[in-house]
């Protein structure tokens, strides 16, 4: 994308009132004003939390916000010009239930509240494979820490990769530390059983592995 188009969709982002965009010193030198009040000052109901992790363009925070009216979502993402469209086709198509917010993933706690998130989603982070990149794998066990500290004590966290990598390290990683596996398939579209969720909702990065005939993983789990 263009300096000018990305220029433009900041803007937007700007103006969208589904869109918050705190800065560091927001989120980390103070207390953020939404941390523990997402439910009652974005969304002015008592609904499930729902959180979308890298959530790019946003197609799982919107798909799901359609599907489930009665549930509250929010995209989070470091990249304003990707979630410029989930947000701009809520605002479009009047889709209350969803909101994005522009953060590093790193500081959800400082953005939500112990307890106050129902569910995660994790929708095909980088698998980060080179040893000095995995503090960035998005299912170290730093991350499910920060993810077990913003959820209920029955959260439950929703991981789809396209990398085989990132399936075989989560899983390991989730037995090794006796956290509870509710459900795992290496290749939802093809082997029987994954949710209606996962095989009815495809991201923008999914559909480009799908044209490479890559199989599509999914791990559902509960942080210990
Ligand atoms: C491979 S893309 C996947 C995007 C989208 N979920 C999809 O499937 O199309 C990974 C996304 O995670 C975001 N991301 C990676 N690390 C992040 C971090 N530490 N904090 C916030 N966003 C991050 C990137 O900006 C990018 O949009």
């Amino acid at each position: 994308m263009g300096s000018k188009n990305k220029l433009k969709r900041f803007r937007e982002n700007e103006t969208f009132s589904n869109v918050f965009q705190p800065t560091r010193e927001e989120l980390v030198d103070s207390e953020f004003k939404l941390k523990g009040q997402w439910r009652k000052d974005v969304f002015k109901n008592n609904n499930p939390l729902v959180l979308e992790l890298g959530c790019g363009k946003g197609e799982y925070s919107v798909a799901l916000a359609q599907k489930y009216p009665d549930k509250n979502f929010v995209g989070i993402d470091i990249k304003g010009a990707r979630f410029w469209r989930g947000a701009k086709t809520a605002i479009e198509e009047n889709i209350p239930n969803v909101a994005f917010l522009r953060t590093q993933i790193e500081l959800i706690d400082h953005a939500f509240a112990e307890g106050e998130v129902d569910e995660i989603w994790i929708t095909f982070p980088d698998p980060q494979i080179k040893y000095k990149r995995t503090k960035h794998r998005m299912t170290n066990a730093e991350f499910l820490e920060r993810y077990k500290k913003v959820l209920k004590p029955d959260g439950v966290v929703n991981l789809k990769t396209d990398s085989e990598f990132m399936h075989g390290y989560t899983l390991g990683l989730l037995h090794g530390a006796g956290h509870e596996v509710l459900y795992a398939n290496h290749n939802v579209y093809k082997q029987e059983g994954s949710p209606e969720e996962v095989t009815s909702i495809q991201t923008f990065y999914e559909s480009q592995y799908l044209e490479q005939n890559k199989p599509i993983t999914y791990i559902r789990f509960k942080i210990k």
